[in-house]
This record gives C-alpha cells, structure tokens and sequence, in this order.
C-alpha cells in the first residue's frame, strides 16, 4: 500500500475546500475515464463544509452530477428524515442543490430491519458494479476520536469481517446497529479521502497515522487499500500531534 498523502491546511474552511476540490477533481477524471463517478459519502458532521462546498461555484456548475452515483460508507438505523440521518446531512447540504439523477442516490434503508437494509445495500453496490467486483472511485470517511471510521467501531464484528460488503454492525456503546461499508469493500476503492479537522482529533490521527508498535492498531488505521490511494485532509490543529 503506498503511504497516505496528508494534506495539512490552515484552517476547517481551508481544508473542506482542499476536499472539495479533491473530490471534484476525481469525479472530473473519472467520468472523463468511465463515463461515470462512484462515490460514498460520510457521515457525522464534518463533511457537511465539504457537501456545501460542493452544491457552490466553482463546483456546482462544473461537475458532470448526472453522472454520479451515490451511496453512502455508513448510516444510522432511522429514517431519511431524522436528524442523525447522515443521507439527510447530505440531502439538504448537497444533494438537494445538484441533478443527481434520483435512480442515482443510493440511499440506505435505516429505517427498517437492519440485517435487510445491509443485505439490500449490498446488493445494491454488487449490481452497480457487475460484472466486475465492486470497487467505488472514492471512499470518503470521518474519523471518531475512538479510532472508529464509518461504522467500524473497535471490539465489534465489523473489525473481523472478512466475507460481507456491507453489513449491520451492533455497536454495544451506542446499544444499536449501524449500517456500514466493511474493510473490504472499503480497500477495494480506488481512493480513500479521510476529513478530520478539530484539534480534539490530534491524538487519534497520531494514532491512526502514526501507531505505537506496541499497542493495537485502531478501526481507521485498517483502511489500506490494496490499489488505491488514501488522502488525509487535515488542519494545523488536527494534525498538531504528528511527528
Ligand atoms: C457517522 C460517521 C462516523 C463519523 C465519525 C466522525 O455515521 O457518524 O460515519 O464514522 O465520520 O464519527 O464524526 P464527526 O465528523 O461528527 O466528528
């Protein structure tokens, strides 16, 4: 695996531009390349900047969005129109705003059995791809200050699971099941794009990024592509404890 590309910017602002900018770039390649843009978006609240960024000049304009597709690397078991819903961050900052076409977004199915919605999302990303494996252009991922990325917490299922894509994974903290990408179909992308910008996040990107040889590797610090590339968008605060 080459090793991950930081990009280390001034400011949250700063760097939800630099991934704005990333992700416009590849989709601009992609679709030029393959006549289409795979893409799975993240969850929690900071890639809301970079959603919006996306929905603003120079992007909205710019960007072939017909010819996207959208999924996401993990959701929460509710429905599109609760506030934890991560397809609701992105709808109304992003994909509200932009001619996704609606065949096009992927949504979860949170709001129903979650074995069902993982089984369903599954297929859901093997019939996009057949017949190939499926492989997305770019996996974007956040970064909880537990180490966990998607819905990959430590000392649940999804850390073992070799075989699923996609799975509803019980996460014993939060006494729920999320839905979420696994290591394998998130190590088969061609690209990986990790957010994290709040100073509270230095001592696990150190962590990730940096692991003591002595302790366990965390959740994040699994995602290796076995071919693609993975990008590191930081801030000075977020990055303030790498060597
Ligand atoms: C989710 C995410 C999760 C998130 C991290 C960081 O559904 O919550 O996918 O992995 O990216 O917890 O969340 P914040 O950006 O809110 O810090």
């Amino acid at each position: 695996m080459t090793p991950p590309e930081l990009h280390i910017l001034e400011s949250a602002e700063a760097a939800a531009r630099a991934a704005a900018d990333f992700v416009a770039a590849a989709a601009g390649t992609q679709v030029s390349r393959r006549g289409l843009f795979t893409i799975a978006l993240s969850g929690g609240s900071t890639p809301r900047r970079l959603y919006e960024l996306l929905a603003l000049p120079p992007h909205v304009g710019s960007v072939d969005w017909e010819r996207w597709h959208v999924f996401w690397s993990d959701e929460r078991c509710v429905p599109p129109d609760h506030q934890d819903s991560n397809y609701r961050m992105a709808w109304d900052a992003l994909l509200d705003l932009v001619p996704v076409p609606a065949a096009n977004i992927h949504r979860v199915r949170g709001e129903g059995s979650p074995a069902e919605a993982a089984k369903q999302y599954q297929e859901e990303v093997l019939q996009l791809f057949a017949p190939s494996a499926p492989a997305f252009d770019l996996v974007l991922l956040g970064l909880g200050e537990d180490g966990h990325t998607a819905s990959l917490f430590a000392e649940t299922d999804g850390l073992r699971e070799k075989r699923r894509l996609v799975m509803a994974n019980w996460a014993l903290h939060l006494q729920g099941y999320r839905i979420t990408f696994t290591f394998r179909l998130i190590n088969a992308a061609n690209a990986v794009a990790f957010l994290a910008t709040e100073r509270s996040k230095a001592e696990v990107v150190r962590q990730v990024l940096q692991p003591a040889p002595n302790l366990p590797l965390l959740p994040a610090a699994l995602v290796r592509p076995t071919l693609g590339t993975v990008h590191w968008f930081l801030t000075r605060d977020a990055a303030a404890l790498l060597k």
